[in-house]
């Protein structure tokens, strides 16, 4: 037996096809680098997230920078964000120039607190980047207060949020821009690395267009240094067909967790994820929570027996080395750093069935049970 942590390789089964004929179609035409794929998509995703525009770009990390950049973010700045986030998020920051700020998360729900964000509002805060953790919607109306009151942007980093909806509104449609990965193990995934921004401010995307292709949206006319950050039509013809099926995955992988709920539920020593119970949680990944002395002979228990896991994170953003001169000790975001050590992430993704998750729960109960800390 064996329980796959992702299934990227089934999602491409379903559009294989499809996609097979428009790589065809981009190779008879010979136009490599944009084009019709792109185009189509970029107005497909905005038509869903339900923006003006959406753009496509390299991957989830250039479009939070490419957003930050266009908003003129730059050094002098600060950007608050999550310190339990993907690294990706605090680097998009800092290769602003601006500095990163960071404020822990709750203690139920993995999400940013905003009560933490608003201690941390400075005369230099120029944004706040939510983060949409684990594909669960951030506490979006008490941010977009705290930025109102102070005139600030919120960009939201929707990564792992594709499909999500709040009382009906998209993840990455509530504040100026949102960000998308759409890494291959994303809810919406491409085929290889592919971002997208989306906006309804038509000069904020102006500019982001121009910044993803060197400053210009017409060829040799710069009007502003610029990056090479586009999303390629191979990608951008997978992410069109795999938008189509994206509300049923997010179904799909709601079911996974209903039945996680159902079967660890009773299990001593988990603690399940608090959300809300609608569609506000995409479960990109599904995190559970065990003791920490328990958590890595769990996790290589469960791989014997086939059920890959995984940790996201390891380790807080303030203790890596590449943050280190951010200038933070061990102790100043416990929240996260305990959750650290005691998540576990089960596998999560549209090809996991009722019994496989019955069989995890036997697992997880019988490695638990065999762990005496
Ligand atoms: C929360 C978050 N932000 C940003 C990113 C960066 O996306 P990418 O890997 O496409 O650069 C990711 C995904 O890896 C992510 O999970």
């Amino acid at each position: 037996m064996g329980v796959l942590f992702s299934a990227a390789s089934r999602e491409f089964e379903i559009i294989r096809d499809d996609w097979l004929r428009s790589l065809e179609e981009i190779a008879a035409r010979g136009a490599f680098v944009g084009g019709p794929p792109v185009a189509r998509f970029e107005q497909a995703f905005a038509g869903y997230i339900g923006t003006s525009e959406a753009i496509g770009v390299g991957n989830g990390t250039d479009s939070l920078y490419l957003i930050l950049k266009a908003l003129g973010v730059g050094p002098g700045d600060e950007v608050i964000t999550a310190a339990n986030t993907f690294i990706a998020t605090v680097e998009a920051i800092h290769h602003t120039g601006a500095t990163p700020v960071l404020a822990d998360c709750r203690s139920d729900d993995f999400l940013i607190d905003a009560e933490q964000v608003r201690r941390r509002i400075t005369s230099r805060t120029k944004a706040i980047l939510p983060v949409h953790l684990y594909g669960q919607i951030a506490d979006m109306d008490e941010i977009l207060d705290i930025a109102r009151e102070r005139g600030i942007h919120v960009v939201e980093d929707s990564a792992q949020a594709a499909g999500a909806r709040r009382k009906g509104k998209a993840a990455g449609s509530f504040g100026i821009a949102g960000s998308f990965s759409f890494y291959p193990d994303k809810n919406l995934g491409a085929i290889g690395d592919g971002g997208g921004i989306v906006t309804s401010d038509a000069k904020l995307a102006a500019s982001v267009r121009k910044l993803r292709n060197h400053g210009g949206e017409v060829r040799y006319q710069h009007d502003v240094p610029g990056f090479n950050s586009r999303l390629d039509p191979i990608q951008a013809a997978a992410l069109e067909l795999k938008l189509k099926h994206l509300d049923e995955w997010n179904r799909a992988r709601r079911q996974v967790a209903g039945w996680y709920e159902h079967y660890l539920g009773p299990i001593g020593g988990i603690e399940l994820p608090r959300h809300r119970g609608d569609e506000s949680h995409a479960f990109h990944v599904y995190v559970v929570r065990v003791d920490e002395k328990a958590r890595d002979r769990v996790r290589k228990q469960l791989q014997k027996k086939g059920v890959l896991t995984a940790v996201h994170y390891p380790l807080p953003v303030h203790l890596t080395p590449a943050f280190r001169h951010l200038g933070h000790q061990a102790g100043d975001y416990p929240v996260s750093e305990a959750f650290a050590g005691q998540i576990l992430s089960l596998p999560m993704n549209i090809a996991v069935r009722e019994e496989d998750v019955a069989l995890i729960a036997r697992e997880l109960a019988s490695a638990l049970g065999a762990i005496h800390v």
